[in-house]
Order: structure tokens, then sequence, then C-alpha cells
């Protein structure tokens, strides 16, 4: 019996690519989530709440190495901090921790700049946390999702007319890449911050949701929206992209692909 990966978040977008990965690269892994799942050769779920602490411990309970993917937006900071007290004093010798570029980049300081870019605040407060637990830790910042975009686009676009933030851009990555990358670290000895994970090209919100319209078939106006604020502006300066780590290969267009129709 090898020893489990404890995978916070396991049941989630991410958790969902890194968990089977994690399988073929021959880990047991142990699922941490508050709505649990059905266990599978190699897999067991694990009910605990990072909000609460409750049932936290005894899930890092013969663990060594921790992969922290649960998050719920604006709340990053106060949920790691809850898994961090609650590893205290248990054989977790690694804790691996998914983060966002920009996270040091994004001003959010105004209750403005909390309305639309609090998630940002949370992720800082959470890096803060690992850093500081006395466990040996690697950070990985990624640029959003394509499926994650895509999430949101599919309320969006619901809308009679599309709002598309103006002046912003992402620099959209696969989720199985980013699942790739989180085994290797795992794999690897703890590294601190390592460097980030965008993905190939970078794209106005605006052009993301042409796409995205055009592979859903569904025809609506796009508006430009500015928002307010010096979170926002940052993300008009491009805070939250990373072209020189452009490392991600298949494209926003290469994702949408035959997804929808
Ligand atoms: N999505 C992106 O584009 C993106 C980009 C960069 C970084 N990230 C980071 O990657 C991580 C995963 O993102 P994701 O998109 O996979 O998120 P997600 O799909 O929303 O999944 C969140 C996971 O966290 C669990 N969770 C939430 N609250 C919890 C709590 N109180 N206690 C225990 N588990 C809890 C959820 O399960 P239950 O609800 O059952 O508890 C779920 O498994 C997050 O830290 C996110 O900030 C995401």
């Amino acid at each position: 019996m090898t020893t489990p990966i404890l995978v916070t978040g396991g049941t989630g977008l991410l958790g969902r690519e890194v968990v089977p990965r994690l399988r073929a690269a021959g880990h047991t892994v142990r699922i941490l989530s508050r709505g649990g799942g059905t266990p599978a050769e190699g897999v067991e779920h694990v009910i605990a709440d990072l909000a609460s602490g409750e049932g936290v411990s005894a899930a890092a309970q013969g663990v060594h190495t921790v992969l922290h993917l649960a998050g719920l937006p604006k709340r990053d900071g106060e949920l790691t901090r809850a898994l961090v007290d609650a590893l205290r004093g248990t054989d977790v010798e690694h804790l691996i921790n998914i983060s966002v570029i920009g996270v040091d980049r994004i001003p959010v300081r105004s209750a403005i700049d909390r309305g639309a870019f609090g998630y940002f605040a949370g992720k800082a407060d959470a890096e803060v946390a690992v850093e500081e637990s006395g466990i040996p830790w690697t950070t990985l910042r990624a640029a959003q999702f394509h499926e994650f975009l895509q999430a949101n686009f599919a309320a969006m676009t619901r809308l009679p007319v599309v709002p598309a933030p103006s002046g912003m851009s992402a620099q959209p990555i696969a989720t199985a890449e980013v699942a790739a990358r989180l085994v290797e670290l795992v794999e690897g000895e703890p590294a601190g911050l390592v460097e980030d994970m965008a993905g190939p090209e970078v794209l106005t919100f605006r052009e993301m949701l042409r796409g995205y319209l055009a592979a859903t078939g569904r025809r609506r106006p796009v508006v430009d929206l500015r928002l307010p604020g010096a979170a926002a502006r940052a993300f008009r300066d491009g805070a939250n992209l990373a072209p020189d780590r452009a490392v991600g290969s298949q494209t926003w267009h290469q994702s949408l692909e035959g997804r929808f129709r």
C-alpha cells in the first residue's frame, strides 16, 4: 500500500484532471471535499470542510504530500489557513498550492476592487499562508483555464447582450496541461514559487467571446464594459498575463473545437 497523495478539491474542474494522472503515475489518492464522491481503485474520498476545519486533520493522517486544489472564490485565504492549521503536527513534508498569475500585481484595496477581483486577494492570502506554514512548499501560478472561461461564458451568453470587459485580455490554458504539471511537482522536491504557466496566446475577452459564440452557434451582440478601480486597471495593463511563460500548447480555438457542436 503506497502513501496516498491528499488532494483537496480533487472533485473540482482541476482536480478531475489531476486525479487520473496521479493514478496513471502510480500514486494512490485521497480526495478531500465537502461533497465526497464514488471511490475507485486507488482513489478514496474523505468528506471534510476547510471552512470549519472539520475532518481535515483526520484526512491528513498518514500523508506525506498534499496537493491543495480546493478553492472558493474570495475565500481561498481562509480555506488555506484552515488547511495549514490542520496539517500542523502531521507527517506532511510537501504542500503544493495552485495559485493564479497576477496575484502579486493586482491590487485589491477598495470595495470596488473586492467586488470583481476579490478572488485575487484570497489567492494572495492563500500563498502567504502556505509560505508561513513551516511545511516545505511549492506554489504554481497558472493562467485562467479554457474550461473555466467557457463555463463563465455559458452564463454570460444567456444574456441578450453580452458584456465584454474592455481592454482586458487573458492567456487561457488547458486545465489538463496544468494538471500534468502539478503531477510533475508532486514527484519533485519542494521548490517554492515555480515558474508561471500560461497558455500559448494572449486574447482579448471580446476575441474569446466571439470564438465561444461561434463555437456554440449563438448570435449575441457583444458590448464593451469598462470596469472601474485599480484592480481592473492592472488587468488592463496585463497583470494577469505571462507572455514569456506561454508554455501551454492547446489554443483557445482548439479547446472549443468539437466541444459544443
Ligand atoms: N479555474 C481557473 O481558471 C483557475 C486558474 C488558476 C488557478 N485556479 C485555482 O485552481 C484551484 C481549483 O480551481 P477549480 O476551477 O478546479 O475549482 P472548482 O471547480 O470550483 O473546484 C473547487 C473544489 O474545491 C472543493 N471545495 C470548495 N470549498 C471547500 C471547502 N470548504 N472544503 C473542502 N473542499 C472545498 C470543491 O468540492 P466541494 O464543493 O464538494 O467541497 C471542489 O472539489 C483553485 O484554487 C483556483 O483558484 C483556477
